[in-house]
C-alpha cells in the first residue's frame, strides 16, 4: 500500500465517519505508526457506515420494540420417533440422507465466530477441553464425529468452520498444531466473519478497544449466511457437489454434527433451511420458539412470546408453544446462493445486546473497564433467514442423545452451574450411560438417578446408540468407576 493511497483512503474514511457523526474513530490517526494506521483505515471501510447510524438510532438511541403478528400458530414437527403412520417415510428419509453422505453431497459446518464471554476461556472456545475423561476439546470432538462419519459411510465430508477476525489466526494455530485433528487438512476450510463495532449505549459514539482499533465484536451467527458466500466456502463446496449444509453451533460436545435422519428429512421435503427443536422443558426455557406466522417457518425468541401463550396447554397438557430451538439446522447450498445473488442482497434483523465492553474513555482516552453494561453490541441470528424459505420443516430431538451445552463457566455450588462445563460432562455421561444400558450394561446410578460413575465413550467409537452393537463392553459400570470406551 502506498503512503499516497492510504492518504486517500484516510480522507474517504474521515469523509464517511463526519457525515454520520462519528469523526472521534480518527482521533489519534496522527499518533498511530503506518502499520496501525493501515489497519485502523481497514477496519473503517469495512463497515457499512449509512447502515450503522440508522441501526444506531433504531436500536441504540431507542429500544427496538417487538409486535407480535396476528396470525401465530406453533409449528408442526417430525417427532423425534416415528408415529406408525409415518415410519416408511423417516426409512426412506434415513436412507436419503445416508445416501447423500456418501455421495459426498453434505458439508458439515460449525460457527465458532463467537466470543464465549460468559465461558471466559482465554482462547478459541473450540479449543476448550470438553469430554469427561480425555479432556477432547470442544473441536476435537467435532472432528471425531466427522471422522467416524466418513469411515461408517466411506466417504468424504469437508468441515467449514466460521471464524472471527478476533479469534481465526488462534484457531488455524490450533489446528496445524494439531495435526487438523486427525482429519485431511485439503478438507477443513476456515473464514472469518464480518464485524460490528460496539456502541456507548448513552452518547451512541462507537467505541474505541485501543488507539488504533475500534472495539468490535462478530455480527452474529447470522453473518454467516454472508460470511459462507464472501469466504469463498459456497464456491468450494460447489466445486466438490456439496448440496446440504448441515450447521451446528460449536458449544455442543454431543451434538449430531451430521445426522443422516434430519437431512434426509429435510431433503425428502425438498426443504431450502430445516431445524431441529428440543421440547421445552418449561414454559419460560430461554428457547426460541417456532411458529408459522402467515404460513412461514419463524423463530420468536422467548422474551417476545407472550407469558400466556409460553404458558398455554393442549388437552394433553403438554405445553401449546413447546419446539423450542437449539440452533442446528440444514441448509441447502443454492438457498445461501440464492439470498447473496438476489438483486439487491439480503439483510436480516439486527438485535440489540447489553454488554460491558471494555474501551478507551472519550475524554481522557484512558482504558476502562466497566463494571456495568456500557455498550451495545449489534448482532443478527441464522434463523431469521426462515420465513425467506418457501419449505422448512422440524424436527424433534433428544436431549438427552444431543443437547449438553457449554455456555457459562461452573458457578459455586457446582450443583448452581447451568449449560457448564460440569453439566455438559454430566449430560455426556448420561447419554453414554443409556447406550450402554441399551446394550444390557449395568450402570450405578444413584438415589436421585445420576449415574454414579463417569463415562466417556469417544465419537470414533460410535456416534449413535445403535454404533454401540457388537463393541467388546463390559457386564457393569461399578459406583466411582471411570469408563472409557
Ligand atoms: P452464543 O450466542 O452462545 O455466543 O453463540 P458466544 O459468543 O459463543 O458466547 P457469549 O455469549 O459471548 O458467552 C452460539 C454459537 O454461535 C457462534 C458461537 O461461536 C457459538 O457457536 N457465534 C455467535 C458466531 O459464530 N458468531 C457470532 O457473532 C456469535
Amino acid at each position: 500500500m502506498s503512503a499516497a493511497s492510504l492518504k486517500e483512503r484516510h480522507a474517504a474514511a474521515a469523509r464517511a465517519l463526519e457525515s454520520v457523526g462519528q469523526p472521534h474513530v480518527l482521533r489519534y490517526y496522527d499518533e498511530l505508526g503506518e502499520a496501525d494506521r493501515a489497519a485502523l483505515v481497514g477496519q473503517i471501510e469495512s463497515i457499512d457506515w449509512p447502515e450503522l447510524a440508522r441501526l444506531i438510532a433504531s436500536h441504540v438511541q431507542s429500544k427496538p420494540t417487538f409486535t407480535l403478528p396476528a396470525k401465530i400458530a406453533p409449528a408442526p414437527w417430525y417427532p423425534n420417533i416415528p408415529p406408525a403412520n409415518k415410519a416408511a417415510h423417516y426409512k426412506k428419509a434415513r436412507d436419503l440422507g445416508e445416501k447423500l453422505i456418501r455421495e459426498g453431497k453434505v458439508a458439515a459446518f460449525t460457527v465458532a465466530g463467537g466470543q464465549g464471554t460468559r465461558l471466559g476461556w482465554d482462547a478459541p472456545k473450540g479449543t476448550y477441553p470438553a469430554t469427561p475423561i480425555r479432556g477432547v476439546s470442544l473441536f476435537g470432538s467435532m472432528a471425531e464425529y466427522i471422522r467416524k462419519t466418513q469411515k461408517k459411510y466411506s466417504a468424504r465430508v469437508p468441515w467449514y468452520i466460521m471464524t472471527s477476525t478476533a479469534n481465526d489466526a488462534d484457531t488455524r494455530v490450533y489446528f496445524e498444531k494439531n495435526n487438523y485433528l486427525g482429519l485431511d487438512p485439503k478438507d477443513v476450510m476456515m473464514f472469518p466473519q464480518a464485524m460490528m463495532p460496539a456502541v456507548d449505549m448513552k452518547s451512541g459514539k462507537v467505541l474505541l478497544e485501543s488507539k488504533s482499533s475500534m472495539a468490535l465484536s462478530p455480527n452474529g451467527h447470522g453473518g454467516s449466511l454472508k460470511a459462507l458466500w464472501a469466504g469463498g466456502a459456497i464456491a468450494d463446496m460447489k466445486k466438490r457437489g456439496i448440496e446440504h449444509i448441515s450447521y451446528t453451533q460449536v458449544d455442543n460436545p454431543i451434538v449430531k454434527v451430521i445426522d443422516p435422519q434430519f437431512i434426509g428429512l429435510h431433503a425428502i421435503d425438498r426443504c431450502e433451511m430445516s431445524s431441529k427443536m428440543l421440547p421445552k422443558r418449561e414454559p419460560l426455557e430461554k428457547l426460541g420458539n417456532f411458529c408459522l406466522v402467515d404460513g412461514r417457518m419463524t423463530v420468536i425468541e422467548y422474551s417476545n412470546l407472550p407469558d400466556d401463550l409460553a404458558h398455554e396447554k393442549l388437552p394433553s397438557g403438554e405445553l401449546r408453544f413447546r419446539a423450542g430451538s437449539i440452533a442446528i439446522h440444514a441448509i441447502r447450498v443454492d438457498f445461501v446462493e440464492s439470498l447473496n445473488t438476489r438483486p439487491g442482497g439480503f439483510a436480516l434483523p439486527f438485535n440489540r445486546a447489553e454488554k460491558k465492553v471494555p474501551c478507551l474513555h472519550h475524554e481522557t482516552g484512558a482504558a476502562v473497564k466497566p463494571e456495568k453494561v456500557n455498550a451495545v453490541k449489534l448482532e443478527t441470528f441464522v434463523f431469521d433467514a426462515l420465513p425467506m424459505c418457501e419449505r422448512s420443516i422440524i424436527y424433534e430431538t433428544d436431549r438427552v442423545d444431543e443437547f449438553a451445552p457449554i455456555k457459562n463457566a461452573d458457578a459455586s455450588p457446582i450443583e448452581s452451574s447451568v449449560d457448564s462445563p460440569w453439566t455438559s460432562k454430566l449430560g455426556q455421561t448420561e447419554r453414554a450411560a443409556r447406550w450402554l444400558e441399551a446394550q444390557g450394561v449395568k450402570v450405578a446410578r444413584r438415589a436421585d438417578g445420576r449415574v454414579d460413575a463417569v463415562i466417556e465413550i469417544g465419537q470414533l467409537t460410535a456416534i449413535e446408540a445403535s454404533d454401540m452393537k457388537g463393541l467388546d463392553l463390559p457386564k457393569e459400570v461399578p459406583a466411582g468407576s471411570r469408563l472409557l470406551l
